[in-house]
Formats: structure tokens, C-alpha cells, sequence
């Protein structure tokens, strides 16, 4: 009797959809994702930077109706960004322009206090200069800037979140963030450390949304060089060792290679940030009629949990809730 022939068929395990539903290693759930939010002042304000962008501009107010929403719908949790009208002047304490941005939090943890809520420490947004750091002439200053992120932190976590997530990418910022919040009593608000963050094209419809764009020069003294993978490796460690609870990689899809060395390297749970350019290539293509969006967001979306990421910031987690 000739030998069947192929002997190992895959496409048993493919047959029917009951079957592929069987066999499915990963899936992506609400559960899974974040949704980021840009805060801003005044009442009643909502507004997306252009239409299905994702990118949200919310008042306080706003804000707190939608987080419910988004809680109630099983969404993860949200990550929040404060856009003031005034930009800080570095003689001031951080809190005076923040006011009505820590206000939106503490509203929002009131209105929902289950869910869970990030917020960025940086400066970027802050400054005139846009710059993540203290600025001095033409020059980023790292270990002055610790201590305005270390406020920054405290601030955050005294209006209600449940973790702050250093964006900037100085040195040694977890660890002063860590020190700071301890010694502040704020020992249970967790630090989601972007570990391994490049330097990006694919920021900038954010930095719009987030008025935030570097007024000279560029962010490339401080976040990392896309070609470098052992550097971004040594970053993971760093944070690890400073006590970051959570790591994040971005921007998402051109890294699933470090997610999943993160994944193999590290025990902690993970954090992969689809970005805003990522999230516009996708939506581009489904307006010019190339691509259907949603199937094509699920497959990426689909790819970030299997290279290793346990949530993934998305501007797709409202739209997925239902929301419009
Ligand atoms: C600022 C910050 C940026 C993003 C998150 N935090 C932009 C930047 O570094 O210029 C990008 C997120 C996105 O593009 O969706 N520290
Ligand atoms: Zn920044």
C-alpha cells in the first residue's frame, strides 16, 4: 500500500470555524486594551482631532461620563494625557497649570472608582519648548528633569491614578519616581515604565492632539535609535532594576521583535502602544478603499498579544466598546 501522503495535514485543525475557534493560542479581548484620552480645560468639550483619528480631546467633565462607559463596557482601562491652555514656566509649581487636569482625574475616579486609571509623566506638553526634559539653552538636561517628573508623579497619584507611566525617557527616572511616591505615601500607585521607546515617525498626529511637537531640534538625544536592539535591551533592564511594574514598548508593530525578547527576558507583564501614526497608516488605507479596518486593526492588534503583550494601549479600545 502506497504511504499516505502528506502525513501531516494542518488543515485539519482549520476545517470548520468551530474547530479554528478551538485551537486559537491568543485573542484579543476588551480586557486587553487602554484607551488613551488628551485632557483638556473648559466643560462639554469633545472633540476627535479629525474624524477617526481615535484621537479624543476631552473636558473633565466629559471625560468621567465616557470612562464609565467605557468601564461598564469591560474596556481595560484608560491612559490620560493633560493638555493645558497654559504652558508651565519652570518658576511655578507644576500643580498651577495642572489644576483642572488633576480635577478631571479625581472627578473621574469618583464617577468610577473601580476603574483603572494611567497617566503619562512628562513634560513634553507642558513646555513651550515641547521637549520631554528641562531645557537649558539648546540642551535636555537629564537629572534636573527628575525631580519636576517626580512632582509631576506625586500630583497624579494624590488625584487618583492607579499608575503613572513615565514617557520622557531620562535616566533614572523610575528610580526617582519610585523614591518620590514612597516617600510621599503613594507606595500603591504602580510605575508603567516606556522601557523601550524610539525615536518615531509615527508620532505625529499625537503630538497635534497633545500639542507637544519639539519647537527646535528633536526628541532623538533622549529616546532610542529604532536600530538597536542590545540598547533597547539594556533600557528594559534598567527599569526593571529602578522598580518599574509594568514595561511598555513603542511604537508597537515595528517592535514585535523586542516585545518578544521583553517577553522572554522579564517576568513582568507587558505593555505594547499601538501609536497614533500606526493607528493612522490604518485608517488611510481603509479610506482610500484598500483595506477593510477592522479586520486589518484585529490582525495587528492579533500580533501584539502572540509576540508577548499582555494589554496594549490602543486608539481603538472605544470604537471596539461601541462607543462613537
Ligand atoms: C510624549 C509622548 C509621545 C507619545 C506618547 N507620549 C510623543 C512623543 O514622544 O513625541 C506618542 C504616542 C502616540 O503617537 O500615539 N512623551
Ligand atoms: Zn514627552
Amino acid at each position: 500500500m502506497p504511504e499516505a501522503f502528506p502525513a501531516t495535514r494542518l488543515r485539519r485543525l482549520r476545517r470548520t470555524p468551530a474547530i479554528r475557534r478551538l485551537f486559537r493560542e491568543v485573542d484579543v479581548g476588551l480586557e486587553h486594551l487602554v484607551q488613551p484620552y488628551f485632557v483638556v480645560n473648559g466643560k462639554g468639550v469633545r472633540r476627535e482631532t479629525s474624524a477617526g483619528s481615535g484621537l479624543w480631546q476631552l473636558s473633565g467633565d466629559v471625560l468621567a461620563e465616557e470612562v464609565q462607559q467605557l468601564h461598564r463596557a469591560g474596556v481595560g482601562g484608560v491612559m490620560l494625557f493633560g493638555v493645558p491652555d497654559a504652558k508651565w514656566d519652570q518658576a511655578q509649581p507644576l500643580a498651577e497649570p495642572l489644576h483642572e487636569y488633576l480635577e478631571a482625574i479625581a472627578l473621574t475616579r469618583r464617577v468610577t472608582p473601580e476603574v483603572v486609571l494611567m497617566a503619562d509623566v512628562c513634560l513634553c506638553s507642558l513646555t513651550e519648548h515641547g521637549h520631554c526634559g528641562v531645557v537649558e539653552g539648546q540642551h535636555i538636561v537629564n537629572d534636573a528633569t527628575l525631580p519636576k517628573l517626580a512632582e509631576l508623579a506625586v500630583l497624579l497619584a494624590k488625584a487618583g491614578v492607579d499608575f503613572v507611566c513615565p514617557s520622557d525617557m531620562m535616566d533614572g527616572r523610575v528610580g526617582a519616581l519610585r523614591a518620590a511616591l514612597d516617600e510621599a505615601k503613594c507606595q500603591d500607585v504602580g510605575i508603567v515604565s516606556y522601557a523601550i521607546k524610539m525615536a518615531s515617525a509615527l508620532y505625529g498626529p499625537f503630538r497635534a492632539a497633545a500639542h507637544s511637537a519639539p519647537a527646535f531640534g528633536d526628541r532623538a538625544s533622549y529616546q532610542m535609535p529604532a536600530h538597536n536592539r542590545r540598547e533597547a535591551l539594556r533600557e528594559l533592564m534598567l527599569d526593571v532594576d529602578e522598580g518599574a511594574d509594568l514595561l511598555l514598548v513603542k511604537p508597537a508593530m515595528s517592535n514585535l521583535d523586542l516585545i518578544r525578547d521583553a517577553r522572554e527576558r522579564t517576568l513582568h507583564p507587558l505593555v505594547a502602544y499601538q501609536v497614533s501614526g500606526e493607528y493612522a497608516m490604518v485608517r488611510a488605507a481603509a479610506d482610500k478603499g484598500l483595506l477593510d479596518f477592522e479586520r486589518a486593526m484585529t490582525e495587528l492588534l492579533v500580533s501584539l498579544r502572540r509576540a508577548g503583550a499582555d494589554l496594549i494601549v490602543s486608539y481603538d479600545a472605544r470604537r471596539r466598546a461601541g462607543l462613537r
